[in-house]
């Protein structure tokens, strides 16, 4: 049933011209019928270089505005209309104005997951890959970093010269895990390499074998000689890996990774945005796409 479901939508998106594009935290089911799947950061140049009229984003709300702005000409739809970062609706637009009036010589850069509206008002946007690169590249000193503090506390530790100063938001999924549970897990599997997303705190990340965005996880996970894994991030990236590696053990670091917005697109869901049923269409006004596509823009040429 699930193949007969895949095959039609593999049908349908030759048919109707359309590209898939899946965040490595959506199912397997669903990474299996698109035609590009990766981190925040991979996914905004996939969109853009896309040769199909119309995008279908399988993941959240922001990764959906993204490539809309990238590519104003195509049309844009976020497959589940709810699928919505809670991270990213943690800091509004009018708290960095007035921040900079205050503080004139700071330079703001905030994290991908956050809304176009946010993005108007700041310099650069960065993703976990891209963080550290381009916070050390700015010609600003001073810098605030927003909503992310866990990961701005990893990207402080990395850059040299800079001082930093962070909005106290997060993910909520991360930041929900402790240095206990990644304690239990390592003794639930003791010979196990823990690899860890920077968006978890900063007690876990320093327990942690390796540090990096999705997508950096699982190229370590692959190339790596070892044979078992923790896995500190969304649990989907245990179980792809697992697929990619039968011959390694990837074990999540704890049930509570599991990301209900992630999580809430289906393969149906694909096939019925294929037959023209549901999905959110993205818009956004002239102004907001012009000045949140600079701070998209200032990430891809700082960024690559
Ligand atoms: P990356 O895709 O950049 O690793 O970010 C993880 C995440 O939580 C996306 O919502
Ligand atoms: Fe947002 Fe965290 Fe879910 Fe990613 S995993 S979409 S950052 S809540």
């Amino acid at each position: 049933m699930i193949r007969d479901v895949q095959d039609e939508i593999l049908r349908l998106k030759q048919e109707k011209d359309v590209c898939i594009l899946a965040h490595s935290y959506q199912a397997r089911e669903i990474i299996e019928v698109a035609d590009y799947t990766g981190d925040s950061f991979q996914l905004s140049l996939a969109g853009q270089k896309a040769e199909q009229n119309t995008v279908l984003m399988c993941g959240v709300h922001f990764m959906a505005e993204t490539v809309k702005l990238l590519s104003p000409q195509k049309k844009v739809l976020l497959v589940h209309p709810e699928a919505g970062c809670p991270m990213a609706e943690q800091v509004e637009p009018e708290f960095v104005q007035h921040f900079r009036k205050q503080n004139p010589e700071y330079a703001v850069v905030c994290y991908i997951n956050t809304t176009a509206a946010l993005k108007t008002v700041c310099d650069v946007c960065v993703t976990s890959s891209t963080a550290v690169k381009i916070v050390q590249n700015l010609e600003n000193e001073n810098i605030l970093f927003l909503p992310d503090c866990n990961l701005g506390d990893y990207v402080q530790k990395q850059v040299k010269g800079k001082n930093i100063k962070m909005f106290q938001g997060g993910c909520p999924i991360h930041a929900a895990v402790r240095a206990d549970d990644l304690l239990a897990a390592k003794e639930r599997h003791p010979g196990a390499l823990v690899l860890v997303h920077p968006e978890c705190v900063p007690a876990v990340v320093e327990l942690a074998d390796f540090v990096g965005s999705t997508s950096a996880i699982m190229e370590y996970g692959k190339k790596s000689d070892a044979k078992e894994f923790i896995i500190g991030t969304e649990s989907s990236i245990a179980e792809h890996l697992s697929y990619m590696c039968p011959d390694k053990r990837f074990y999540t670091l704890t049930k509570k990774m599991l990301c209900p917005n992630m999580k809430l697109t289906t393969l149906m869901d694909v096939y019925n945005v294929l037959k023209g049923i549901g999905g959110l269409e993205i818009e956004m006004d002239a102004e907001t796409m012009k000045k949140a596509k600079k701070c998209i823009d200032e990430m891809i040429r700082l960024g690559q």
